[in-house]
């Protein structure tokens, strides 16, 4: 049992990963189209892991016997300069994120809904991976600065990042 206002406001968080989710898949468009394929994987990976946390929030509300509402959204933006740039935007974005589930867990508190905050713990986690991940690539990139081949390493290394399936399944939907 969730109260109104936290369904709702759930409701409006999940809207907001599967923004997260085109966001980034927009954003590894745009990295392909810079010619840094490193960077389109890793932002590829990076709309996987939105879509699971998409996921995750829509099956907690569909469990808690909610009827889910997707709601309109602004256009995702899809014009970078350079891939500093698109690891400034996804870190501030992530920070963003991190202020709205900090919000959340506010609301379980003061609603004694200890449900909803074990389940929003796994988020609070995950967000200090994700912006410490950001972090480190924007001081490498920092590093570079316009050097080329350094930033041809660094989208190779980006290369790297592989998509970890959750427990139970390996696409979104499978987690239900
Ligand atoms: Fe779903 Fe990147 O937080």
């Amino acid at each position: 049992m969730i109260t109104p206002t936290m369904a709702e406001r759930l409701n409006n968080h999940m809207n907001l990963e599967l923004f997260s989710a085109n966001i980034y898949l927009s954003m590894s468009s745009c990295a392909n189209e810079m010619g840094l394929k490193g960077a389109a994987s890793w932002f590829l990976v990076q709309y996987q892991e939105e879509m699971i946390h998409f996921m995750k929030f829509y099956r907690y509300l569909v469990d808690q016997g909610k009827n889910v509402a997707f709601l309109a959204s602004e256009a995702v933006p899809n014009r970078y300069q350079t891939l500093l740039e698109l690891y400034e935007k996804t870190l501030a974005h992530e920070q963003m994120i991190t202020g709205r589930l900090n919000d959340l867990i506010e609301q379980a508190v003061q609603d004694k809904d200890h449900a909803s905050q074990i389940f929003l713990q796994w988020f609070i986690t995950e967000q200090i991976e994700e912006e410490n991940n950001d972090r480190d690539i924007i001081a490498k990139l920092r590093l570079v600065g316009d050097n080329g081949h350094g930033i041809l390493m660094i989208d190779s290394e980006l290369g790297q990042r592989l998509f970890t399936p959750p427990p139970g399944g390996t696409v979104p939907i499978q987690i239900m």
